[in-house]
């Protein structure tokens, strides 16, 4: 997912080789979405903090690592790392409240990121984000009630001379109507 606009955010992510399977971690096939215990997040935290805390400006491609391994940073999470990098829980909070890309639950099987860029927002994207909370019943940052679509505001895509646009799954879309909307969100809920 992208974090344009936001500096800082784009830092390169190291994969972290964590077998969440073997620390019980995993539940379900799919471990993007899965729910693990609270002991078992700590653990899996732990382990990418292993991997990044002694490289410079570690915090967030290790924020960056626990998203995507856990599919998301739980709150239990945010300790360990301050821990490890000699940082007030607060700071570590304060670093993943600030970047939108970061969510604090874990997302519905499908992420739909609306920009709400300048471009965006003057050929229509106001109208587009209001189609998309209207359709998909929630609001940014919120889940559809059917688990389906998490609802993201994004800060451009780099589509600005082709807005309003979107991605979805991490794929960009380009003039973006509301019926447009429609028809793309009926492929990936098909
Ligand atoms: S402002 Fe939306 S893609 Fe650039």
């Amino acid at each position: 997912m992208s974090v344009t606009g936001q500096p800082g955010a784009g830092a390169p992510i190291r994969k972290a080789s964590i077998d969440l399977a073997s620390t019980g971690a995993a539940r379900g096939t799919d471990p993007l979405h899965s729910v693990p215990s609270d002991q078992a997040t700590q653990i899996a935290a732990a382990r990418i903090v292993g991997l990044y805390k002694d490289q410079p400006g570690a915090l967030l491609p290790i924020l960056h690592a626990i998203q995507h391994e856990l599919g998301c940073i739980p709150p239990e999470t945010v300790q360990v790392v301050a821990d490890a990098l000699n940082r007030s829980r607060a700071e570590v909070h304060g670093v993943i409240t600030f970047y939108p890309h970061f969510r604090s639950k874990p997302a519905g099987r499908h992420v739909v990121e609306i920009c709400r860029a300048e471009a965006c927002q003057s050929r229509g994207g106001e109208q587009l984000a209001d189609h998309a909370r209207k359709q998909l019943g929630c609001d940014f940052h919120e889940t559809s009630a059917d688990g389906a679509v998490t609802l993201e505001p994004v800060y451009c895509l780099g589509l600005c001379a082709q807005s309003p646009s979107v991605m979805i799954d991490g794929q960009p879309h380009a003039r973006v109507t509301t019926e447009k909307f429609n028809r793309l969100m009926q492929g990936v809920q098909s």
